[in-house]
């Protein structure tokens, strides 16, 4: 097994630094990926955290600065908004909130390379914001073959999300790519990942406005001189 810090919550939510997050989850993380293909905690990240990068997307959102996110990467990239609706940001560290959680990443970039041998090497994340009405079509992150995002990550930031409010990811059966397998609330703290060639996913309508950090492990996949583009 690998090493991990098992402080209690109570302890790792007052102390500063990397450890905002619950990691007495991380078996259950390691083993969720390794069985399933995916992973979902409930306040996995710690609430004072969330919040604050809850504030910046509000504040990013409030002065304009997100842009329509579109699919495809590189010279492929289109705006669809019949497919996608969300508005995004890519994380810059600029604020102490993007690099705690970011460091939080590395950590467990850290975990599971040493726990599953993955190889992944870096992160990228993005904020997203989905106003009243918008989804995003079941999807891959990425294509076999293809891969350099090997694992998705999403965390939520909206606390005291409303059932009736829409808004789930559907997550899919690996196989049966038509069964429903799980379906997550997106609750502020709320932490998922899943592998990002094999779990097709979906957002729901939303009724009110979403918020959440969607992120990806890569593996670096720049070969034969095709630079591989960043986003
Ligand atoms: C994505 C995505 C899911 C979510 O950005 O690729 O699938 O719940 N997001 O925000
Ligand atoms: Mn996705």
């Amino acid at each position: 097994m690998p090493e991990f810090d098992a402080r209690p919550i109570a302890d790792a939510r007052t102390s500063p630094g990397p450890h905002a997050w619950d990691a007495r989850q991380l078996p259950a993380l390691i083993d969720g990926l390794v069985e399933r293909g995916y992973y979902v905690g409930e306040r996995f990240v710690d609430a004072g955290l969330c919040q604050s990068l809850f504030a910046e997307i509000e504040a990013l959102e409030a002065k304009d600065a997100l842009q329509a996110a579109g699919i495809g990467r590189g010279e492929t990239h289109t705006l669809r908004r019949d497919i996608r609706g969300d508005a995004i940001r890519w994380l810059d560290r600029e604020s102490l909130a993007q690099r705690r959680y970011l460091e939080l990443m590395g950590t467990l970039q850290h975990e599971i390379n040493a726990a599953l041998y993955l190889g992944l090497f870096e992160f990228e994340a993005h904020f997203a914001h989905y106003p009243p009405g918008a989804f995003y079509r079941k999807h891959f992150d990425s294509f076999r073959g293809r891969a350099n995002r090997v694992i998705s990550t999403v965390l939520y930031l909206n606390a005291d999300w409303p059932a009736d409010a829409g808004g789930e990811m559907a997550l899919f059966d690996e196989h049966d790519t038509e069964r429903e397998v799980g379906r997550v609330v997106p609750e502020a703290g709320t932490f998922t990942c899943f592998l990002s060639d094999r779990i097709p996913h979906e957002v729901l309508p939303t009724h009110r406005a979403r918020t959440s950090i969607a992120g990806w492990f890569r593996r670096n996949a720049s070969l034969n001189n095709t630079l591989d583009p960043e986003r």
